[in-house]
């Protein structure tokens, strides 16, 4: 059956929903601030859903380029489509409205983890580009920004 994907309505609603997906990912969000930045940060956020299972936010930068801020499956439900549902909802969303570019920002190849090897090779199945490791942006952590035409 196919997935429904919805818009989540309500600050709150969405703030619950990226908590409590996060908070079952504890390999890919174990840093506790980050997470709660993100917890806080789709309040704001056009957010989109399956379920209780699964969200994506997006953040527009500029008028024809926006952002995967964040996106979250939970991990029982992982490779069951659900992250490609949410992506494509999110691009048809941001084509409708004249977005041309999608980024996404993860940890970058050159810090050793397999969780994160998962996540790249998602992005990329669904047309991302890796375009540059960046050193510095985060603390820490090297980032991949990735890419994608609209
Ligand atoms: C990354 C994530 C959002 C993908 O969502 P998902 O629902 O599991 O992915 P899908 O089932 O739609 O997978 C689509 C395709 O991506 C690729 N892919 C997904 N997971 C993969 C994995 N573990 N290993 C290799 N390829 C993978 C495959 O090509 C897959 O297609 P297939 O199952 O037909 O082979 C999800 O696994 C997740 O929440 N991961 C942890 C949090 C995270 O990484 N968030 C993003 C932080 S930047």
């Amino acid at each position: 059956m196919p997935l429904t994907v919805v818009e989540v309505e309500g600050a709150d609603a969405r703030s619950r929903l990226c908590e409590h997906v996060l908070r079952d990912l504890p390999e890919w969000f174990g840093i506790e601030d980050a997470t709660a930045a993100y917890v806080r940060d789709v309040r704001e956020l056009t957010t989109l859903a399956v379920g209780d299972d699964a969200f994506l936010s997006l953040k527009q930068h500029t008028p024809r380029a926006a952002e995967v801020y964040v996106m979250g499956v939970r991990r029982d439900r992982h490779r069951r489509g659900a992250g490609s549902a949410l992506l494509a909802a999110a691009e048809a969303y941001l084509r409708e409205r004249g977005v041309e570019y999608l980024q996404v920002k993860t940890l970058g190849p050159s810090r050793a983890s397999d969780a994160y090897a998962r996540t790249r090779a998602f992005y990329e199945a669904r047309g991302f580009v890796p375009l540059e490791e960046l050193h510095g942006l985060w603390e820490d952590n090297p980032c991949l920004l990735l890419v994608k035409r609209l």
